[in-house]
């Protein structure tokens, strides 16, 4: 007898598990098929959890080197890399667990296995150690997410040329690192290796890191990070790496077409991520997929097969794991006959190395290109009590709004906490604020989040502390 739900979900990351629950909430028998061996996807497993769980250890490792300045004394501060790793891993269990309780409590159904269509209703789900079975239902979601882009000819061996699931674990510290990118991945884990030690060299192809990001902040960001110890290698692109027993080297050309070696013990390399759709026999059913290998959809998320819907990494679309999760839940609900839908206007967006730095909207050069006329107010955390107090001053926030209505098109903040103070930008711009809203609005002192207030009101150059 085949099994039968009213929905299948495909793959349990942030897009997948949050869909599950919804349809699950609104009465849905629903099943979820995951081929790791763990819940949570990538973002749980080897993404956005560990990866922050090494960022908090590694810079705990870095201040606490640095207590004798602010006169905390507990003698020669020593890295434990196994047990810091074994810390990471434990936040990961406790969460992809987590996930699984949240399946039984909403009584989904969950296999464990690759899934691939056998037809635009059924799937086949294949385990090395478990018996076939084919599941049947009404609708499909896909959320299989995304896998690292490698370099052509090369392959991750996670040891010497690694990707980001490699640098999560590496077990000791190399002396000089390669990073190969300077984007998310790039600058969240040359940071966790640069504070345990590493000398960190990041290639870049672009002449600027963190491509799509506000200029003046990707800027004020190189520095920062620059004074920490990184260096950066811009306007260069690595074309080939080659590996020998002890090194690694990376041959790279500039945009004269000079040729420069690298050598390091470790290569990461981020370039980017693809969509990951191999195993799923879309052909069989005919899901189409776009120039870029991401499954296409309409505005309802429905591929061209209508009873099977694509979310996620897996479809266009910034490749973070909250816009995941609100297009699971959107799909769901679209799915049940309600309404669901995404503003992909307000998709904020951080990157977590210190300071953080943090985005909503558009930047300055999106509105220049759209020749759209606007305002900026900008605000220094070097004059925020807060941040004077405990000595974060680096940064500022930038607020962007449109010079006629004064309504706020985008924000952009680096400094202490962003990535917490982008939440209210992203709540004040659903609601379609404008900056003098958030300067009217009262902000408890002190605190870093007055420095957006302050932002606001200079929009009309009337801030009070600089
Ligand atoms: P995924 O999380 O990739 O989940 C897809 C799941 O589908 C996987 O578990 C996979 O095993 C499974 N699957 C694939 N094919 C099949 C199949 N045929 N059958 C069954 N199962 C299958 N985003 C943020 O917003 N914030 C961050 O801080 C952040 N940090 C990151 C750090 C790193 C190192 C990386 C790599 C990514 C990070 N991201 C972050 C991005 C984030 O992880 C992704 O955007 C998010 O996980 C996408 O969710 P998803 O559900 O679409 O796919
Ligand atoms: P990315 O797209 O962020 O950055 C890749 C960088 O590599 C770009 O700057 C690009 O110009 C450069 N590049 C490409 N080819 C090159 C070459 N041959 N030589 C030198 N440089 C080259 O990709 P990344 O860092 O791999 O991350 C993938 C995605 O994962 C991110 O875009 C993001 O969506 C997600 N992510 C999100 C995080 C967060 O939200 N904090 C953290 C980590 C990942």
């Amino acid at each position: 007898m085949l099994e039968k739900f009213d929905v299948i979900v495909i793959g349990s990351g942030p897009g997948g598990y949050v869909c599950a629950i919804r349809l699950a909430q609104l009465g849905l028998k629903t099943a979820c098929i995951e081929s790791r061996d763990t819940l949570g996807g990538t973002c749980l497993n080897i993404g956005c959890i560990p990866s922050k769980s090494l960022l908090n250890l590694s810079e705990n490792f870095h201040k606490a080197k640095n207590f004798e300045k602010i006169g905390i004394e507990i003698g020669q501060v020593k890295l434990n890399l196994e047990k810091m790793m074994k810390n990471k891993n434990k936040s990961v269990t406790i969460l992809t667990k987590g996930i699984e309780f949240l399946f039984k409590k909403n009584k989904i159904t969950y296999f464990n296995g690759v899934a691939s269509f056998k037809s635009k209703n059924q799937v086949h789900i294949s385990h090395k150690d478990k018996k076939e079975k084919i599941i049947e239902s009404k609708n499909i979601v896909i959320s299989t997410g995304s896998e690292p882009v490698n370099l052509p000819g090369i392959k991750f061996d996670e040891k010497k040329i690694i990707s980001s699931t490699g640098a999560l674990s590496m077990q000791s510290v190399p002396k000089k690192m390669l990073v190969i990118g300077g984007g998310y991945i790039g600058l969240e884990m040359g940071s966790v290796w640069s504070r345990l030690g590493s000398e960190v060299h990041v290639i870049e192809f672009l002449d600027h890191i963190t491509p799509g990001m506000d200029k003046e902040i990707s800027n004020e960001f190189m520095k920062i990070l620059k004074k920490q110890g990184i260096n950066f290698h811009l306007n260069t692109k690595v074309d080939s790496i080659t590996k020998s027993t002890n090194k690694v080297v990376a041959q790279t050309s500039d945009k004269e077409g000079k040729k420069k070696n690298f050598e390091c013990d470790v290569a990461l390399i981020s370039i980017g991520r693809k969509p990951c759709t191999q195993n799923l026999n879309l052909n069989k059913v005919g899901i189409k997929l776009d120039e870029k290998g991401r499954i296409k959809v309409n505005k309802n998320f429905q591929t061209t097969i209508s009873n099977i819907y694509a979310i996620g990494d897996v479809i266009e679309g910034p490749m973070l794991a909250h816009k995941a999760e609100e297009e699971g839940i959107a799909a769901a609900e679209l799915i049940a006959g309600q309404a669901g839908q995404v503003n992909y206007d307000v998709i904020p967006g951080v990157i977590y190395t210190y300071p953080e730095v943090a985005y909503v909207g558009m930047t300055e050069e999106q509105l220049k290109s759209k020749k759209q006329s606007y305002k900026i107010g900008k605000f220094s955390f070097m004059a925020n009590s807060r941040a004077k107090a405990i000595d974060e001053t680096e940064g500022f926030v930038k607020i962007l709004v449109n010079d006629k209505t004064d309504k706020i098109l985008g924000v952009h903040i680096i400094g202490p906490h962003a990535g917490e103070l982008i939440a209210e930008i992203a709540i004040a711009m659903e609601f379609g604020a404008s900056s003098e809203d958030i300067a009217r609005t009262c902000h408890a002192h002190p605190t870093f989040s007055e420095a957006i207030k302050e932002a606001a009101l200079s929009v009309d150059k009337r801030q009070i502390h600089s």
